[in-house]
Parts: C-alpha cells; structure tokens; sequence
C-alpha cells in the first residue's frame, strides 16, 4: 500500500465503489475498512488504526441482531465506539466512505458539525487504535446493514478528535 494518501483518492475509490457496487458485493474485508480509515488519518497525520478480531465479532453480533429491523439504532455502549450504516447491497468501503463524506460538515476550528458529523469524528479520533467490523444482510433480502466497532472509542463530549 502507498503511503500517500489524499480526499481526490479518495473519491477515485468511492466513484469506483459506486460502479462496483450494484454488480457485486465487494469491499467488505479488512483491509478494505482499514485502508479506508488511515487513508484520512495518514492525511491528518495521525496513528494508522490496525484490525481487531474481537471487535470485529461484536460488531457482526450487532449487525446480524439489527437485520431483523435494519435500523440505524446504536447498540447501548459497552466501552467501544460504533458506527452504523445501512443501504442497497452496501459494501465496507462505501459505508466507510459516506462516513468519510461527513468532514464536509466538520469545523475542526469550532469543533462542530453543521449537520451530522459523529461517524466521521470516530474515524479521525486520535486516541482510537483498533476497529473491528461486520456486515449482515437485512431480512428484506437486499439492504445490507454495517457496523463499525472502535476501541478505545472517541467522539467524547466537548473533546476534539485531532
Ligand atoms: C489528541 O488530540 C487532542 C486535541 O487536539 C490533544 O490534546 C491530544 O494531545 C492528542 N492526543 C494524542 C495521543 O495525539
């Protein structure tokens, strides 16, 4: 893997993702997850974030109990951080990626989101080290749902995340 990194790469991979997607369903393994997340942390110049096996398997736990409703609901908090996402056959990679679009509502000066921001925060919290993901396909037999599970976990209250 290269060691630079910047967002135009990063929305090559998501034009490419959205191409893929559909067709296939592709994108969900760890190195997908992981290269996503330090493709901004290396932008950002923080520490890469590497796989983690037992929060991988809480975060498939998570997902294949949503399937049945397939809602973004959080999961009550254990100690880890979580981000959901849900859509159409959707893979790792993109669900990363529409977390990653969230910077654009980001004010790192102000530390505040003008629309929603969280998932993006968790991915760029300098004190997180691991992730750990999963992906169930939701009861209606076409709308995938992913959970992210990060430890130690970020977006604390009145904390910047970098
Ligand atoms: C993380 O970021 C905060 C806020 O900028 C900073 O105070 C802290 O020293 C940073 N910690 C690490 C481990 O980089």
């Amino acid at each position: 893997m290269g060691h630079s990194c910047n967002i135009s790469l990063v929305l090559a991979i998501f034009i490419s993702v959205l191409h893929l997607s559909h067709a296939q369903d592709k994108g969900s393994a760890p190195d997908d997850y992981v290269s996503m997340h330090n493709c901004i942390r290396r932008v950002l110049n923080l520490k890469p974030v590497t796989w983690d096996e037992e929060l991988a398997k809480k975060a498939q736990a998570y997902a294949e109990e949503r399937k049945v409703d397939c809602q973004l609901i959080h999961a009550p908090f254990s100690g880890d951080g979580e981000n959901l996402a849900m859509g159409q056959d959707l893979s790792g990679t993109w669900a990363t990626q529409l977390w990653l679009d969230e910077r654009l509502d980001y004010d790192h000066q102000k530390n505040e989101c003008t629309a929603m921001c969280g998932h993006y925060t968790q991915i760029v919290w300098n004190t997180t080290e691991r992730i750990g993901c999963g992906k169930a396909r939701c009861n209606d037999g076409k709308t995938n749902f992913i959970c992210c599970r990060y430890n130690p976990p970020g977006n604390y209250i009145g904390q910047y995340p970098y």
